[in-house]
């Protein structure tokens, strides 16, 4: 891999890469599309990270698409797709990791603290492939806001020679976020998930600046719908996500909740 992603960075226009778990949709199209536009030469990794996962998440369920995957991958102009087996990324085994990259500020709260170790998993796989890859560029959603806010801040901290590129979340025509995990919806909870969206859009279309107030205005919402378990729903600054107590541009509203067994996060800009 690191061999011919020097071979894409002799081409001269640089190489961008996108990190992925496959199961591939339009959100993670649209990021290799962004990618493509920039001029560079793009990598896409598709790998199930298991040290991401805790023990009791949906890791062995989780879907596996590859003939897929790479079909999308070129279709949204990916030059390559790298897909490492786990001796490759985890040469001591993942069940005995000697070396971890653990970014404890940012990761602190929020999905850190209800899926502990996830963002070590996180920050430790995506340093392990942007040193094999070595790209000039790297494309993150932010569908997942915290971990692009944690990878930004582990490339500041570790000193990568890395620009983190941040692409806005791409939504079905119903305003569910795309993620891999809507397909282990139900169709009735399929209808029933897009209440996460439209609590958050009435939170940033209310004007209001008390993160306390925009909280239970989204609490309220949710509410609506009884089968939909809010996990959390915090207005926190757009780059520590601490906590605030007035809303400036830039800061951010995030929601997790559960939906029998599928857990789905969503947030807005505000
Ligand atoms: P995965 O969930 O496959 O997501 C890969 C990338 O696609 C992430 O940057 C994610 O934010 C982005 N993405 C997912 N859904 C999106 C949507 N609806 N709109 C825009 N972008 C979206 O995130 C991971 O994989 C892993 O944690 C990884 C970074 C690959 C490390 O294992």
């Amino acid at each position: 891999m690191a061999t011919a992603s020097a071979a894409l960075k002799q081409k001269g226009a640089g190489v961008a890469f996108v990190p992925t778990m496959g199961a591939l949709h339009e959100g993670h199209a649209t990021l290799m599309r962004r990618a493509h536009e920039s001029g560079a030469a793009v990598i896409t990794s598709v790998y199930v990270n298991p040290t991401q996962f805790g023990p009791r998440e949906d890791f062995n369920q989780y879907p596996r698409t590859f003939d897929a995957d790479c079909a999308l991958c070129e279709q949204a102009g990916v030059s390559l797709v790298f897909a490492p087996a786990d001796e490759e990324m985890y040469p001591s085994g993942f069940a005995a990791v000697s070396t971890w990259v653990d970014e404890l500020q940012v990761a602190k709260r929020l999905e850190g603290e209800r899926r502990p170790g996830h963002f070590r998993g996180v920050c430790t796989v995506v340093a392990k492939l942007f040193n094999i890859v070595q790209p000039d560029t790297a494309f993150f959603g932010q569908k997942d806001y915290q971990q692009l806010k944690v990878i930004e801040r582990m490339v500041r901290d570790l000193r990568y020679p890395i620009e983190i590129v941040p692409v806005p979340t791409v939504c079905e025509a119903d305003g569910l976020a795309m993620s891999s995990r809507n397909r282990y919806l139900a169709p009735v909870e399929r209808a029933k998930a897009t209440v996460l969206s439209r609590a958050l859009r009435a939170a940033s279309e209310s004007g209001e600046t008390d993160p306390l107030q925009l909280e239970a205005l989204i609490k309220d919402v949710v509410a609506g719908v009884p089968e939909v378990r809010l996990d959390y729903a915090e207005v926190v600054d757009g780059q520590t996500l601490e906590r605030i107590s007035r809303v400036r541009p830039g800061d951010v509203a995030l929601i997790a909740a559960s939906l029998g067994a599928t857990r789905l996060i969503d947030n807005v800009i505000l």
